[in-house]
């Protein structure tokens, strides 16, 4: 059967999205062009198109815009995983801003604090390859296009990091070490207290969920610490805790932590997947049962964030809520769907340079 043919379009990008994709608008043709900036123009590749809504990547350029600068990684132009790396980190900071100020601009709220971070590359602790073993094929799955892209220099890994992912491609020694394993899957490299872990096709994170830039960490746990000890509270009830990471170390006489995958056990810690309908019910009578009334309310959900949060706090009535959150998309349908509490600070901490991800925490104090 013959391929259909390429469809190329031309664009001009008027503004960023969300996703830090650039918009253009063509014939009211709204096209959405990754690793593109404002002032870019030039023509497209179509790669999908939705309900009117078009998804291309650029192919060439007539103009690039001037904030343009030369990304520092060689594989940018095809690896999904970074966005930003054509333009310096205060145009990423101030783009991410806007996405915030944008999504909150109907809430009532004092103005947002920014937390950069101290660089752009070498940072996270965690990475997963892509592989295919038939086609000898490792690197980031890029899921739009149904490709894998090799990334033998790829820069966003501690160093430790990076130079063990050179070491896999080198005579592609990758191969040896996947024997054995499904022909496609993925593999996961960790660093975690000083030791190097390579796991293969585990469908979780191994040593369960972790931040993957740890000195963004400890820079939103310092401010987290600093406001629940000025609160003072007794209990508090951490959703979505992993391995209790945000609320450790709080002051509190007592903490419970829940979360489907908790790998720390004890009695602080429940296991429970928080999106089945009867979560609400058994965590409730837990509460009941320990005696436990918390004052402060953390949560820290996945990407698809707490649709039920108002029917949570409802019942639990707690005087202050922590949602820290890595989508500000999830993150602002929650809030507006709360009533009877009032946002009294918000945190836009940059835990993922070089991508539009970001993390953000908001602190929510309830009235009367
Ligand atoms: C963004 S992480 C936050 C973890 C923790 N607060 C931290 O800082 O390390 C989201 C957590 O939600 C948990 N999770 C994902 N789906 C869940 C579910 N259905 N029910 C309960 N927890 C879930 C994950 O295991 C993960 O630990």
């Amino acid at each position: 059967m013959p391929s259909s043919p390429r469809q190329i379009i031309p664009f001009t990008i008027i503004r960023m999205d969300s996703l830090g994709q650039g918009v253009s608008k063509e014939a009211d043709k709204i096209t959405f062009i990754p690793k593109t900036m404002v002032g870019d123009s030039g023509e497209a590749e179509v790669l999908a198109e939705r309900k009117g809504v078009v998804f291309a990547r650029a192919i060439r350029f007539n103009n690039r815009s001037a904030e343009r600068i030369n990304s520092s990684c060689p594989h940018f132009d095809d690896c999904p995983s970074c966005h930003f790396l054509h333009i310096d980190y205060q145009k990423e900071i101030s783009i991410k801003t806007d996405t915030f100020n944008h999504l909150f601009r109907k809430f009532e709220m004092p103005q947002l604090e920014v937390i950069q971070a101290p660089q752009r590359d070498s940072y996270r602790n965690r990475i997963q390859l892509h592989y295919d073993l038939k086609r000898k094929i490792i690197g980031m799955l890029d899921a739009k296009q149904d490709k894998i892209i090799p990334i033998p220099e790829c820069l966003i890994g501690l160093p430790v990091i990076k130079q063990e992912i050179k070491r896999l491609y080198t005579d592609d020694a990758w191969i040896d070490e996947a024997q054995g394993q499904p022909w496609t899957g993925h593999l996961e490299i960790y660093w975690n207290q000083q030791e190097l872990k390579l796991t293969w096709n585990r469908p979780y994170a191994e040593g369960g969920f972790t931040q993957v830039f740890a000195e963004m960490n400890e820079r939103l746990k310092a401010i987290l610490a600093q406001w629940v000890a000025s609160k003072k509270p007794t209990h508090l009830l951490d959703l979505f805790a992993g391995n209790g990471n945000l609320s450790q170390g709080l002051s509190y006489s007592q903490r419970l932590c829940v979360d489907i995958y908790p790998e720390a056990k004890g009695a602080e810690f429940i296991s429970q997947n928080l999106y089945d309908e009867k979560a609400k019910k058994r965590i409730f009578q837990e509460l009941k049962k320990r005696n436990f009334s918390p004052q402060v309310l953390l949560v820290d959900p996945p990407r698809s964030g707490i649709k039920d949060l108002s029917a949570w706090v409802e019942e639990i009535r707690p005087n202050f809520l922590v949602y820290v959150s890595c989508d500000p998309h999830t993150l602002a349908r929650d809030l507006s769907l709360l009533e009877n509490y009032s946002l009294v600070k918000s945190f836009l901490i940059d835990f993922f340079p070089s991508t539009f991800h970001f993390e953000s925490m908001v602190f929510l104090e309830r009235r009367g």
